[in-house]
This record gives C-alpha cells, sequence and structure tokens, in this order.
C-alpha cells in the first residue's frame, strides 16, 4: 500500500477540504461511529437537529463516545442532551463545541481546558460532509451545491456505498486528465477533451460517442475540493448527474461512494420514471466499476510514464497538492496550474453552444 509520503505528497498525510462521511440518512438518533483521516469520531444529530462532529475518545479514560451499544446510558437513549452528548462510561458531558460541561458527581467546577476537537459539518446533496484540515482552520470555501439535487423534475439516487479501496486517492484524481482510458476502460473514446484549474477546482470537459450504447456521451465534470465530484452527462436524450465522493480512511486506503441523479422525462415524476433512474444508476455505477476494477489491482502510479499529450496528469498532480500542504502556499500551487489546458490532439471545440450551455 502505498501512503501520501510515496507520492510526495507535502507537508500532511491528509489534505484539507470537504469530504463526505456518511449519508444523510443513515444518521438516526443514536451518535455514529466513524473513521477517517486515521482518526476516530462520533458524529450525531443534537437533540435541536445541529450536526455534531467531535473526536471519540473521551478525556477521561478514552472511551469511545459512538461505538457502544451496550452500556445502560445508551439502551436507555440518554446519552443525547439537548445538542450535548454525555460519555457511555462515567457519564461526562460534551457540548457542541466538544468542551466538557458537566461531570456526574463533582461539585467543582469542568477542567478549563478539557474540549475535544470539533469539526465542521454540513448537510449537502444527501451526505454529511466535514471540512477537514490539518492546520485546525476554518473552511475558506464552500461544499459544492447542484440544482438539479433541489429540482422537483430530478429524481435523486440512493447512495451507493463502494466500501474502502486499497489505494491513495490520488490514484483516483488522476481519472480527471486521463484522456486515454476512455477508450480502452470505457469504450467511449473522447472526441474532445480539456481540463481546466480554478483555485479549488478541477474540471475537465469531454465528448465522445459511446460504442455499448451507440450513443453520443457528453460530460462536464468538475472536483469542488480533493474528494468530491459532480459530473453532468447527456448522453442520448438523458440527463444525468453522477456524484462521487472519496474520503481517506487512512494513509493510502479511500471510501468511495457513487450516486446519480437522473431528469425525469413524466412532471411530476411517474413510477417509471423512478425505475428507469434505478436502471441508470446501476448503468453508471457498472461504468465506475470499470475503473475500480482497475484501480483494486494496478500498483501504484508513485510518478507516470506520461506520454507528451498527457502532461495534464502532471498538472492535475500539482493542482491535488495543495491540499496537502499549508494553506499558505495555496497560491504558489494555482500559480503553476491556472486556467483551460487543452490537449492538441482533441482540442476541436465541442458543439456551438455546448459550454454556454452547460458549463453554467
Ligand atoms: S471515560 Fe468518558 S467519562 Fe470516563
Ligand atoms: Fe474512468
Amino acid at each position: 500500500m502505498a501512503v501520501s509520503q510515496d507520492y510526495k505528497m507535502g507537508q500532511f498525510d491528509f489534505p484539507r477540504g470537504w469530504f463526505m462521511i456518511a449519508e444523510a440518512s443513515e444518521l438516526g438518533t443514536t451518535p455514529k461511529s466513524l473513521r477517517f483521516f486515521g482518526k476516530d469520531f462520533a458524529l450525531y444529530r443534537g437533540q435541536s437537529g445541529k450536526l455534531v462532529l467531535l473526536d471519540a475518545h473521551c478525556l477521561h479514560m478514552g472511551a469511545h463516545l459512538a461505538s457502544g451499544k451496550a452500556t445502560y446510558i445508551v439502551k436507555a437513549n440518554q446519552q443525547l442532551e439537548g445538542d450535548s452528548i454525555r460519555c457511555p462510561y462515567h457519564g461526562w458531558r460534551y457540548d457542541s463545541t466538544g468542551r466538557v460541561d458537566d461531570i456526574p458527581n463533582f461539585d467543582g467546577p469542568c477542567p478549563k481546558n478539557a474540549k475535544l476537537n470539533s469539526y465542521p459539518v454540513v448537510e449537502a446533496l444527501g451526505a454529511i460532509m466535514m471540512w477537514h484540515d490539518p492546520e485546525g482552520g476554518e473552511p475558506d470555501y464552500p461544499p459544492p451545491t447542484l440544482p438539479e439535487w433541489d429540482d422537483q423534475r430530478w429524481i435523486n439516487g440512493v447512495y451507493d456505498h463502494l466500501g474502502i479501496l486499497p489505494i491513495h486517492p490520488q490514484e483516483i484524481l488522476d481519472n480527471m486528465s486521463d484522456s486515454n482510458h476512455f477508450g480502452p476502460t470505457h469504450g467511449v473514446p473522447p472526441e474532445y477533451f480539456s481540463n481546466a484549474w480554478d483555485g479549488h477546482i478541477y474540471q475537465q470537459t469531454q465528448g465522445g460517442f459511446r460504442q455499448e450504447y451507440n450513443a453520443y456521451l457528453r460530460t462536464y465534470t468538475w472536483y469542488t475540493g480533493p474528494g468530491l465530484l459532480i459530473s453532468r452527462q447527456w448522453i442520448g436524450p438523458e440527463r444525468s448527474c453522477e456524484l462521487i465522493f472519496h474520503t481517506p480512511v487512512e494513509n493510502g486506503t479511500v471510501q468511495v461512494w457513487n450516486n446519480v441523479a437522473m431528469k425525469a422525462v413524466n412532471e411530476p415524476p411517474t413510477a417509471e420514471d423512478h425505475q428507469k433512474q434505478l436502471a441508470f444508476q446501476q448503468l453508471v455505477l457498472d461504468a465506475f466499476a470499470q475503473d475500480f476494477d482497475i484501480w483494486t489491482h494496478k500498483a501504484p502510479a508513485l510518478t507516470i510514464a506520461a506520454l507528451p499529450s498527457e502532461r495534464n496528469f502532471v498538472l492535475g498532480r500539482t493542482w491535488y497538492r495543495q491540499f496537502y500542504n499549508p494553506r499558505a502556499d495555496a497560491h504558489d500551487y494555482h500559480a503553476k496550474i491556472q486556467g483551460e489546458h487543452l490537449l492538441p490532439h482533441l482540442a476541436q471545440p465541442p458543439a456551438e453552444g455546448y459550454l454556454r450551455d452547460h458549463l453554467g
């Protein structure tokens, strides 16, 4: 297993950014135990509805705030009080900022510096997302928005949980600039292809004939930060949005989710439209499985034997490294890659109006 240091990512083992950590529907009234970025977390929805994410291990004697099911306080559903949570071992209570604000059988004031780390956490696109920052800073960009997700004429899918892949997320990011894999891996050799980089956004525009379906496939795909990919896709008459979210678990492994929203034929959508969305999500998943198949068995590409026409690999890797290094240095990475990078052999412009209609 190759880790961040093997890829020479930079100063940090894990990147800065917004990351999916759970599906919103997975979080009921009990706290959920999570592990990402080589750390354990406790996630819960406070009684006001506020989402709270804290380091998992109690400052008293290290009990996990969210992993047990057997203790009395958990079974009696007494762990949450307002937006605070009690440790299931001796009942220390933590507020939503992670500060200890009540200790049972103790009259003195709570220790001043008894505070767990708490993390910015939001619900968006049916997912719960956290802000991870090795430097402990506040978010410097918002999570992605997708108007289609809130549009009644669209049907949102349910997340496919694709499990934990034993690869570094760099290998997934490489897909964004990989014009030459579309033919052999997916059966859609691109007729045009470009990447563009703008701060924390990494874009790909491409299109080609999908042989399997006898239809033209156009995609506009973008990362918002290092772990959240959205792809608008047009294949024949169908319009869809694919969401591929991935989050490091340990240094060198990554958890992956996939989802597809699809525009319904009817308004409001009928049962038939819902069936069609399900079948379409499976088709999209099958295409993603083609990448998965490669990633699962490949050796780490610590360096890429890139052809002259594949220089976007290098630019994409430069973009990604901004998140593994101090925020103060991000502009140095931007300066190296900012702008659109066409591939000379795939540079013919897309059909008229395509960029105007679909990049907004
Ligand atoms: S270990 Fe959490 S209260 Fe004692
Ligand atoms: Fe791919």
